[in-house]
């Protein structure tokens, strides 16, 4: 996959995190993979808008904080900002981390469903629906638990049945209680608003064809295909957090409805902050723009059947592509609170730096949607001999030799054996763009072995002993500062961190990708000092101990 055209404007997104819990280590894994591939882009001088927002809206939220006895727009405004923080202090460089629940995304939400209203993909008809008397609440299906109408078993949730698989409307279930209350839900009869996707079939079907999907991707939305798309119910009755649906007293949008249109106000109060370009332009179906969404699986089809719908009855642009991942599990199990195998972003914050685990999780990285799972052992393990090991290696054991120098790089470098280093550096960048990241880890690793190898070979520690030998000594010290130059480069959009130090130690800050092919020559260095430390068993314990508190 190309990387997007430099005259395009390009704009990219994560997906946009309830606002109702603090963000564990499977958020982290969807910021970066986005962020390694907005760094990519900008450091291939591609200049790309990042936004992403807290979605702010829904019965989750709204029963949250009244949990907590707050208002929902406090709650929300205080989960953001402790989002925000933590995704800073990860180095996930968003150009804008917005909410929902705002002016623009009020505006955006009505321009777009009164767009698709006028031209005649709006529907409203009376529904029968759970409602929770005591609660004053419809139920939505995970609100209902009951027994499986095809197989008995009990205590399953109003859409699926975790034993049998069936599928059933909530209605159906036997004996059915109210998750809120305890009590037995009544049917009830309301209006309610569709968006009418089962019109749209080909429009969203030729969107697929034309746009590069992973090829799971393709398949699991092929299975929402064979079933025929479904009219969709965008509409929630009061009470609810959300936006009112004009002209509609009572009735609200669905999350699901402003939660990506959520992007589109993200990228507008940015734009307006610091140019005159609008969303609208920039977002409009004729603008030379690419969009790029990053999802994890369980949002295939809001993003690549619903959303690509909605842009194109509302002429906005669809997405050039919508990328998917798989689920981080933690040790070998899905990540669970209550089973004490979770890790916040916070937890893991209070005990380690950033790039460690923005390191590893590249490493397992890849354009598959199977699941990921981070082991302790492998962490520290591909962390310690990875990074520590290879990559801070080849500074630390060839800065002494300059030393004599005066910390100068000298005049003359090993050119044949620099310019074969660098000959993989379109490649490299090529599987980056590609989000093959485990492959592009392991090839830069494979270049950190044969920098070690170099400096193997020419023993420039024994060749120190003799005052002759001195230039020999310096241009294979000078060689091996630009060997480690040109992995600090590549790195610098995994481990940002650690690659500014090590930009310090070069007196040298890279722009581009593209400052490799020069080697620094009569250079003077900054002294050097370890970039990065061992992950120490103790920390290690210590992570192991919170990821088990819960
Ligand atoms: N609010 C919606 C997204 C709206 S986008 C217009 C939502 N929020 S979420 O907080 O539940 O999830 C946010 C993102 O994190 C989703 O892409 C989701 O797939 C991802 N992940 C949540 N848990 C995850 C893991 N354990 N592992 C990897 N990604 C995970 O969905
Ligand atoms: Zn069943």
């Amino acid at each position: 996959m190309p990387l997007p055209e430099k005259n395009n404007r390009v704009i990219i997104t994560s997906a946009l995190p309830y606002a109702n819990g603090d963000l564990h280590i499977g958020h982290l894994l969807e910021h970066v993979q986005t962020d390694i591939w907005v760094r990519l882009l900008r450091s291939n001088n591609i200049t790309c808008h990042y936004v992403c927002a807290s979605d702010a809206h829904g019965t989750p939220i709204m029963l949250r904080a009244k949990e907590l006895a707050t208002e929902p727009e406090k709650m929300v405004e205080e989960f953001r900002s402790s989002h925000m923080k933590d995704l800073g202090s990860f180095n996930i460089s968003h150009d804008n981390f917005y909410t929902t629940h705002s002016e623009e995304n009020k505006y955006f939400s009505e321009l777009i469903y009164n767009k698709a209203k006028e031209s005649g993909f709006i529907e409203s008809k009376q529904i029968e629906q759970l409602f929770d008397e005591s609660a004053g609440l419809f139920l939505s299906d995970r609100y209902v638990k009951g027994t499986c109408p095809k197989c008995s078993a009990e205590d399953q949730y109003g859409d699926n049945c975790e034993i049998c698989g069936a599928k059933y409307e909530a209605a159906e279930l036997i004996n059915p209680v109210s998750i809120i209350s305890g009590q037995k839900p009544v049917v009830k009869t309301s209006e309610h608003v569709f968006f009418k996707l089962s019109k749209l079939e080909t429009k969203v079907a030729n969107w697929m064809k034309a746009t590069p999907l992973q090829e799971a991707v393709k398949n699991k939305l092929e299975e929402w295909f064979q079933q025929g798309l479904k009219d969709w119910d965008i509409s929630r009755d009061s009470p609810y957090f959300g936006f009112e649906i004009p002209d509609m007293p009572g009735k609200y949008f669905y999350v699901w409805l402003d939660a990506p249109i959520g992007y589109i106000a993200s990228l507008e109060n940015h734009l307006r902050a610091k140019s005159d370009e609008s969303a609208e332009e920039i977002w409009s179906e004729t603008a030379n723009t690419e969009i790029y969404h990053f999802i994890g699986k369980d949002i295939m089809n809001f993003h690549a059947l619903f959303w690509p719908a909605l842009l194109e009855t509302s002429k906005f642009k669809k997405p050039s592509n919508v990328f998917v991942h798989g689920f981080l599990g933690l040790n070998g199990a899905k990540m669970s609170k209550s089973k004490g195998n979770f890790l916040s972003m916070r937890d893991y914050l209070d005990i380690l730096d950033a790039d460690y685990i923005r390191y590893y999780l590249a490493s397992k990285l890849s354009p598959s949607i199977d699941d990921i799972d981070l082991n302790y052992d492998d962490f520290q393990k591909k962390v310690n001999s990875d990074l520590v090991g290879k990559f801070v290696n080849i500074a630390s054991r060839s800065a002494g030799f300059l030393k004599k120098n005066d910390n100068q790089i000298g005049n003359s470098i090993d050119r044949e054996f620099y310019e074969n280093f660098i000959s993989s550096k379109n490649e490299i960048i090529n599987l980056f763009a590609d989000l093959e990241y485990s492959k592009a880890i392991k090839e830069i690793m494979k270049l950190a072995d044969s920098a070690n190898a170099y400096v193997d070979e020419k023993k420039p520690w024994i060749l120190a002993r003799d005052e002759k030998n001195r230039d020999e000594v310096i241009k294979i010290a000078s060689t091996t500062i630009n060997l480690f130059r040109v992995i600090n480069t590549y790195l610098k959009i995994v481990i940002p961190d650690t690659c500014s130090k090590g930009e310090s130690f070069l007196n040298k800050k890279s722009g581009s990708i593209d400052d490799i092919d020069t080697p620094l020559t009569n250079h003077k260095l900054d002294s050097f000092s370890p970039i990065l430390n061992r992950l120490e068993d103790e920390k290690l314990e210590a992570l192991i101990q919170r990821g088990s508190n819960g």
